[in-house]
């Protein structure tokens, strides 16, 4: 192994001309004009990786030909030099070469170049060595760093909400179960149920759909946290939006009501944002000229310009002027489905948007009810090409309403009963939201599918890797 500290090739700068370094990395191509090579490597820490040029001068450079291949592994030391080539200001010109793992080229599936998301999939271990995943990884890396920021610059307390847990925060019936038991010959009950007093817990229990219910906890003692944590949902949707395991960011802010919320929320989108334009680069000039040609403008309008706050009444009330057919009709109660939500954000306002007071029968239970009693304080963030990327709401403080609200609904307050107490010991109005992080990442990068913009996707029958 190369004695020499290895730089990272992002660390690289024009003041390093001239001075010896080592890097390591993936060769990426390698172009052998005459009796040399540019040995194009990446080590993922920038989109454009090095040139290496290496020849007769260069230590093992004839006996290592033959294995400098795509996708070997090498490590390579020599003089920084200015280069003449447009791409980049500097080269290395290498004096010795170490081949640290060989790369067969005839079986190496990421030989060519322009492979279809969908193949790239099924080489989950390799896909984060191509251009885009690359850049993704990056860009996602630089939204979870402005997620931290943002919240801390802000005294929002970071939480971590369990993962595994026995209520169902959304109530839609979409968690996957978590049990020790046999599925075949489970302990029955004498009625024949499944006795789950013998379960690891003892009671029924499910991967968390949310944090927020721990997160109001903790923000009636602590005024504003947030959560960043996986969070899982068994529902059978094989959309570009949906996945079965997603990254969810909830904040939760005491003594805030939704007009602070929806502040929070939009600040909050374009804190991220900023970030990536103002450090991702290289990545977010290869998504706006090969992915989506319009993103860069569209981000900096997104940035520059407020978001339009309206109405879930009159969101409904353009959505039955539009001149556009639908495949869900619309009416005055029913949910937003997603081509209502892409059709207001892309098509109506051509930027993000937040509709608030949806009818109470389409939201969760926790929402504070209007004074109107028909709908809620809930709000959805949408935004242009994805939808909803946020959800959120001010929750509801009162103890009867709440009480009223969970007997309307057939929630079992015995089993919430740490939740009404937070309505009886020192309750305050409270609110907060959830963004979805692989939407974001989506918004961010232009990404068709919501499969490429986590490491390892899972999905209805979709579990490799
Ligand atoms: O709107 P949701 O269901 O809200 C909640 O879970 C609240 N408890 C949040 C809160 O108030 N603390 O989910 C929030 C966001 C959505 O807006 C969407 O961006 C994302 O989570 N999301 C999904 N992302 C990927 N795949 C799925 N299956 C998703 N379901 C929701
Ligand atoms: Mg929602």
């Amino acid at each position: 192994m190369s004695t020499l500290i290895r730089t990272k090739i992002k660390q690289l700068t024009p003041g390093h001309i001239g001075q010896t370094i080592t890097v390591k990395g993936w060769i990426r191509s390698v172009r052998s004009p005459k009796d040399f090579s540019f040995i194009a490597v990446n080590d993922g820490s920038t989109f454009g990786g090095l040139q290496i040029v290496a020849d007769g001068g260069t230590q093992n450079y004839a006996s290592l030909l033959p294995d400098l291949t795509t996708g070997a592994a090498i490590a390579a030391t020599g003089e920084l030099v200015a280069s003449k080539g447009a791409e980049q200001p500097f080269e290395l010109k290498a004096t010795t070469l170490e081949l640290i793992g060989a790369c067969p080229a005839d079986t190496y599936p990421l030989q060519k170049k322009g492979h279809t998301f969908e193949f790239l999939r099924t080489i989950g271990h390799l896909r984060s060595r191509t251009n885009t995943i690359g850049a993704v990884t990056r860009v996602r890396n630089a939204l979870a760093y402005a997620t931290h920021t943002f919240f801390q610059e802000r005294g929002f307390v970071y939480l971590n909400a369990p993962i595994v847990t026995s209520s169902d925060c959304e109530g839609a019936g979409q968690m996957f179960q978590v049990t020790t038991l046999s599925h075949d010959k489970p302990p029955r009950t004498a009625t024949g149920g499944v006795d789950y007093a013998q379960d690891f817990f003892g009671e029924p229990t499910f991967l968390t759909v949310s944090g927020q219910l721990n997160a109001e906890i903790y923000a009636l003692s602590h005024s504003d946290v947030y959560t960043f944590g996986p969070t899982f949902r068994a529902e059978n949707s094989n959309t570009s939006r949906h996945l079965a395991e997603f990254w969810m960011i909830e904040p939760e802010m005491a003594f805030a009501d939704l007009n602070d919320d929806m502040n929070v929320a939009e600040s909050y989108v374009k804190y991220m944002l900023d970030h990536v334009l103002k450090t991702c680069g290289d990545d977010m000039k290869f998504f706006n000229q090969f992915i989506d040609k319009g993103l860069l403008t569209r981000l900096e309008h997104v940035l520059s310009t407020p978001f339009e706050r309206i109405s879930y009444t009159e969101a409904v009330n353009i959505l039955l002027k539009a001149p556009k057919k639908f495949e869900y009709p619309v009416t005055w109660g029913c949910d937003l489905q997603s081509e209502h939500e892409r059709y207001l954000a892309e098509e109506h306002f051509k930027k993000p948007m937040i509709v608030t007071g949806y009818p109470k029968d389409i939201k969760a239970f926790y929402m504070r009810m209007n004074d109107d009693e028909k709908t809620v304080a809930a709000m959805d963030v949408l935004v242009p090409g994805i939808g909803e990327l946020i959800g959120g709401s001010q929750r509801e403080e009162r103890y009867d309403y709440l009480a009223k609200r969970m007997d309307e609904m057939k929630l079992d307050k015995e089993h919430y009963w740490w939740y009404m107490d937070l309505r009886r010991f020192g309750g305050v109005p409270h609110a907060g939201f959830g963004l979805g992080f692989e939407r974001m990442v989506q918004f961010a990068t232009g990404i068709e599918n919501i499969r490429e913009a986590i490491p390892f996707p899972r999905s209805p029958k979709n579990i490799s890797f």
